[in-house]
């Protein structure tokens, strides 16, 4: 089986960045372990504290994130980071030439439940003018991102990345811990019959979602004449890693509430990095106004609306008004 390596190397991606993934991988492979030992490493339950988002931190939240904080401060590559449980932007090297934004735990309300959870990435270059603290280089469309992915850790903990060159789907061999090729050119299916939306906020939502949803319930007795099945994994790893096996549609739509009216999803660390991955396996990925990949951000850890995954169901979900 190739070696994740060997399939950078054939996308042509440069050395240095090849290193960089490198060193982030070890990174979650040191997650993977630690969060196999669950309760025997008494690493599950919550913190006292809140992240700048207002969610408790899970340990793991905090563990997970000092691990990638760590090994990307240390590997000389990176100029700064931008991180779901980091209040600020966190510099680094001020020689690095990337910049790396993440989510060190997704769906972290599974650990305790020992259900999936993932870590989510994306890289850009790092402008040279930029200080490693200065927040404002982060704020980059997610079209100028050169390599994202996550790594689930399920009953296999499988990496999906991609560098512009298509999405490639690799599973840990914990026997010589080396990422192996196990789907190349992953490609979401055209059409669908599954979906996937927190239910529970239905009040919340536009209009437009409300009937979308409502006509996806009325299964082959309503407008799309054909039943529609339901999975909500509760870890947006889980959910996209299905759909990039076997299709699907996944939302996190606007949402009504205050705050923000945006929805769930961080840009950054969620919804960027997933976009890249699904359009790459030629899906689509939008927030309802868009694409989410040209979104302009504001704030690093702004959020948005996410609607993606199988082509034709995105389609037929963004032409209700
Ligand atoms: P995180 O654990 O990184 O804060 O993210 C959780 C997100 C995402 O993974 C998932 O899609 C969503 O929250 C689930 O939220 P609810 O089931 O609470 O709506
Ligand atoms: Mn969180
Ligand atoms: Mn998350
Ligand atoms: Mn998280």
């Amino acid at each position: 089986m190739k070696r994740l390596n060997s399939q950078l190397q054939d996308d042509g991606a440069p050395m240095e960045l090849i290193l960089l993934l490198r060193t982030l991988l070890a990174g979650c492979k040191e997650i993977s372990f630690r969060v196999s030992q669950g309760a025997l490493a008494g690493v599950l339950g919550s913190t006292l504290s809140e992240n700048v988002q207002g969610e408790t931190q899970k340990k793991l939240d905090v563990i997970s994130n000092q691990i990638l904080k760590d090994i990307l401060s240390e590997s000389g590559y990176v100029k700064a980071i931008s991180s779901e449980e980091e209040d600020d932007v966190v510099g680094c090297n001020p020689n690095g030439n990337y910049l790396v934004s993440f989510d060190p735990l997704d769906g972290s309300s599974n650990t305790d439940i020992n259900s999936l959870i993932g870590t989510i990435f994306s890289i850009t270059h790092a402008p040279q003018w930029m200080e490693p603290d200065d927040p404002s280089a982060f704020l980059q469309p997610g079209t100028q991102i050169v390599a994202a992915g996550y790594v689930l850790y399920g009953p296999s903990t499988m990496l999906a990345l991609t560098t512009g060159k298509g999405t490639h789907l690799y599973t840990l061999d914990k026997t010589h811990g080396g990422f192996l090729l196990t789907t190349a050119n992953v490609k979401v299916p055209v059409q669908t019959s599954e979906y996937s939306i927190n239910a529970s906020n239905q009040r919340h939502w536009l209009g437009s979602t409300q009937e979308y949803i409502a006509d996806l319930l009325a299964g082959s007795e309503g407008p799309r004449g054909k039943d529609f099945n339901m999975r909500w994994v509760a870890a947006m790893v889980g959910d996209i890693h299905r759909v990039l096996c076997r299709g699907g549609i996944f939302l996190y739509p606007f949402d009504n509430r205050e705050p923000e009216k945006a929805g769930k999803l961080r840009l950054l660390y969620e919804a960027n990095p997933m976009a890249f991955l699904i359009e790459q396996a030629g899906g689509l990925a939008d927030t309802g106004a868009g694409r989410i990949m040209e979104v302009m951000p504001e704030a690093i850890h702004q959020r948005v609306p996410v609607i993606l995954g199988s082509k034709e169901e995105v389609e037929a979900c963004l032409a209700y008004k």
